[in-house]
């Protein structure tokens, strides 16, 4: 014969487990609510990081971050590009200062403007296109315009291709993740002050 408190016992782990199938539908329905992507928010937490760990870029990360940039859009798909890979700590020193080892300099170069072409924009897009990747691969990625004219007056240093310019410098690397990326960001202008909608 069954004994009541067994009876209980059965009972008790039913519910149990009906109520364990309920958190985790409820679970997943709640994070099916939520606004957004990884990808919006890769975009929407990251920020440009200043200070590096020296932990290096692994070479499958870096790949996967030019893959990236290859990929991006460009005017008339004439990919005006040129990415110089840059991880010798003695040249990196003389493109940005506090650069650590482990860091990795992609100078983005464009192809001299010819009819049509758009070069510093597509440029521009390829570089956040690795930017995004660098940050979406758990990196810190940092664009910098500044060391631009001294890369273009040491071209054979930087290995710049004939028919190009630098144009942007995107900086990658390993950072302390308890870095809270929220206090870090800076602040964005208000979308009032950016956005209109035609009415
Ligand atoms: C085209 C371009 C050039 C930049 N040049 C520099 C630079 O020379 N030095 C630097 O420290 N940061 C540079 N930055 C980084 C910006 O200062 C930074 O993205 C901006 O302040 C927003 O900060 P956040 O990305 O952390 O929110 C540059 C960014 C862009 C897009």
């Amino acid at each position: 014969m069954v004994r009541h408190d067994e009876v209980i016992t059965a009972i008790m782990m039913r519910l149990g487990f009906l109520f364990l199938v309920v958190a985790l539908l409820g679970h997943t329905t709640l994070k099916a609510q939520e606004p957004g992507n990884a990808v919006t928010k890769v975009i929407l937490s990251g920020f440009s990081e200043r200070a590096y760990t020296h932990e290096a870029v692994t070479e499958e990360q870096l790949n996967l971050i030019l893959e990236c940039g290859i990929k991006a859009p460009s005017a008339r798909n004439l990919q005006p590009w040129k990415f110089t890979v840059i991880q010798d700590e003695t040249t990196m020193k003389e493109a940005i200062g506090n650069v650590v080892p482990g860091n990795v300099l992609i100078v983005v170069s464009g192809k001299v403007a010819e009819n049509g072409s758009t070069p510093d924009f597509d440029c521009g897009l390829a570089t956040e296109s690795m930017f995004v990747a660098a940050h979406s691969l758990g990196l810190g990625a940092r664009i910098y315009g500044s060391p631009v004219g001294p890369i273009n007056n040491q071209r054979e240093l930087f290995q710049i291709p004939d028919g190009y310019n630098a144009v942007v410098v995107l900086r990658i690397g390993n950072v302390d993740k308890t870095v809270d990326a929220v206090t870090a960001a800076t602040p964005r202008k208000p979308s009032a002050e950016i956005v209109n909608f035609r009415k």
